[in-house]
Formats: structure tokens, sequence, C-alpha cells
């Protein structure tokens, strides 16, 4: 019999933008209705750079926490040229569980981003020291390779150099969107993680275009062919501690993104654990997800288990087309269609 609803502990999501101001208190309530704690990006502008703003964000993050809510910021620093080796010291002490890196124009606000991982090698080796993780946007930014080749790109010219310079420095490999970069992660030392966002377990890039240009399927790394997708479905669903749950939802407003040069990001928070459960059913795999949502990260984290369970139930409801977000609106991955897992 098909299993009707499935109950584990709660999860929590290893990526996710949360912005700031309005635009905040617009999403933080989804993120804390799912999850129990989340890994707040630092991509700010300007970046969350030095611990005394980490944690002037993290406050700002856990006033707009509805009433009732358990939710949990864990706060990350932007990584750039210059960030000063002390500062890992003082985040450490602050409660900052990692430090992010944006190559220089990769993504969305990586301006401030690095432009030679060279540069940052002290702080490096204080993060390896003081065992505080280094997450990775892991794509090459340059306009000769193709987009579609940055993450795969990148791991080779990147990611070996800097796992060979520094074997003991803690690397979550973010978003990961390629067969190789799942392959990568797994053959790597125990070191060595990767979160895998929901849209790239159940989308190929044929969503992007589909019937005419789809901006709201738009994020980085964009998605892939479906042989990757397939991939990432067998890292996700395989049992491997070394993968776990990042949905990297990325509020964008909707007229930002329905735009000529549309934003890149999925906002995806307020059904994260449904799409996830979509994900996982279609693979057959449902008995793999409390694993892959609830475990993984917080091992790999060195950070105690959630206590406490959510179900999910096989039970169709038709996600908002709209949130407000300020003076804008907000369209979420899906809104308007029905959904056929919920969350209670
Ligand atoms: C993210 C954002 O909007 O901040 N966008 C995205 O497409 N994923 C940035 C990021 O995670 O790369
Ligand atoms: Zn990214
Ligand atoms: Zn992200």
């Amino acid at each position: 019999m098909t299993q009707q609803e499935i109950t584990i502990t709660r999860p929590d999501d290893w990526h996710l933008h949360v912005r700031d101001g309005e635009a905040l208190k617009a999403v933080v309530p989804h993120t804390a209705a799912q999850f129990g704690r989340a890994i707040i990006m630092p991509n700010l502008k300007p970046p969350v750079t030095t611990a005394a703003q980490a944690v002037a964000y993290r406050e700002r993050i856990q006033a707009a926490v509805p009433k009732g809510m358990a939710f949990q910021p864990l706060m990350t620093l932007y990584l750039t040229d210059n960030l000063p080796a002390d500062e890992i010291r003082r985040a450490k002490d602050a409660g900052v569980v990692a430090v992010k890196l944006y190559p220089a124009g990769a993504t969305t606000n990586s301006d401030a981003g690095v432009t030679d991982l060279r540069k940052t090698c002290k702080t490096l080796e204080a993060m390896q020291r003081e065992g505080l993780p280094l997450l990775v946007h892991g794509e090459v930014t340059s306009p000769e390779i193709d987009l579609f080749d940055r993450e795969a790109v990148f791991i080779e010219t990147q990611l070996v150099p800097l796992r060979r310079d520094f074997p003991e420095l803690k690397i979550v490999v973010e978003h990961i969107t390629t067969r190789e970069a799942a392959q990568y992660v797994r053959a790597a030392n125990r070191f060595t993680a990767a979160t895998i966002t929901a849209h790239h377990l159940l989308y190929n890039r044929n969503a992007l275009f589909l019937g005419g240009i789809r901006p709201h399927y738009y994020c980085l790394p964009v998605l892939k062919r479906e042989a990757h997708r397939v991939a990432l479905v067998e890292a996700a669903t395989g049992g491997n501690p070394k993968f776990f749950l990042g949905t990297d939802s990325a509020p964008h407003a909707a007229h930002l993104k329905e735009h000529a040069c549309g934003c890149a990001g999925c906002y995806t928070a307020p059904a994260a654990m449904e799409l996830y459960a979509e994900a996982f059913d279609q693979a057959d795999a449902l008995d793999k997800l409390e694993g892959f949502a609830s475990f993984h990260g917080a091992d790999f984290y060195g950070l105690p288990r959630n206590s406490g369970t959510v179900t999910l139930r096989r039970e169709a409801w038709t996600l908002p087309e709209t949130f407000a977000y300020g003076d804008a609106l907000l369209k979420p991955l899906r809104g308007g269609e029905l959904l056929s897992w919920s969350l209670s």
C-alpha cells in the first residue's frame, strides 16, 4: 500500500536566504514553521563580514520569529579577500557556525566575494584550526566557461587544490547541481559534505523553458540536464551522511524575477518539506528523508539533532500564488499549484 504519512525528527535547513528589513519579516515565519534551525546566508548588501554584524543580524531574525515557534538561526560570515584571520576566533565565540565563499560575481550579491582564493590563506588556516566550516558557492565566473559547466570546472580548478592545501578544513559544497559534484563529494574525505535543494531534485533545465521562459525556475547554479538531476536524487536518497538538506530558498520580489534581466533564486521556503517529500516519494525513498533532512547536517556541523517531530501527509493542497513582500509581491516556486504532500 502506498504510504500515506511519515513522521520524522524536526528537520533543519542548512542553506537559507532571509534578506533583511521588511523582506526578512515576510519570509522568516515560513521557515520557522518548517525547520528547527537554518543556516543563514550572509549575502546582504553590504555583506555580513564581522562577528558583531552577524550577532545583530541574528537578533533581527529572532525578532521576526512568530510567538510560540521555536526557531534558531545559525549565522555565517561572508568571506572577502581581506576578512582578517582574527575575526574567525571572535566569530566562533559569538556562535557563528560557518564562513561562506562566494567567488566574486558568481551569484546574487557576490560583488564583495573572493577574487583569488590565495588571498584568503590565513583566514582559511584559522578556520581549519577552529573547526569552522567553509561553505562554498562552487562555480567559476570566467565568462568564457559555459554557464552549465561552471560547477564542474570549479571543482577541478578550485576545490581540488583547496582541499589539497587544507586537508582538514570542513567544506560544504552548497546546492550541488551536477553528477560531477555528487561524485566529488562522495569520494572526498570526511571533512567534505554537500547540500541539495528540493528544486534541483525535482526539475531539470527543461523547466526553465516549458512553453516559454519561466523566471521562477531560474536560480544559480542553474538547473542542469536530466542525467544530473538523477545523480542528485541518488545522492540525496542513498543514505550517505555527506548529503543533507539545504533549500537555498532565495526570495526576490516577483517584478525583479519577471524582468528583462531577472534575478537568480527560487523561493521554496513556504513548502520546502512538501517539495522534498515529493522528490523522495517519487524515488520510492521516503524512508531516507529523515536522515537527509534531520540528521546528516547536524552531525556534520557537530550540533545536537533536534528533538520533536513533524508529520508529512499525502494530502493535496494549493500553495498560494503570492505572498506580501514589503511593498512588493513574492511568488513561491509552484505557487498556485497543487502539492501532493502537506506538513502538519
Ligand atoms: C541566491 C540569492 O538570491 O541570494 N540565489 C540563487 O540563485 N541561488 C544566491 C546563491 O545561493 O547563490
Ligand atoms: Zn549560491
Ligand atoms: Zn544560496
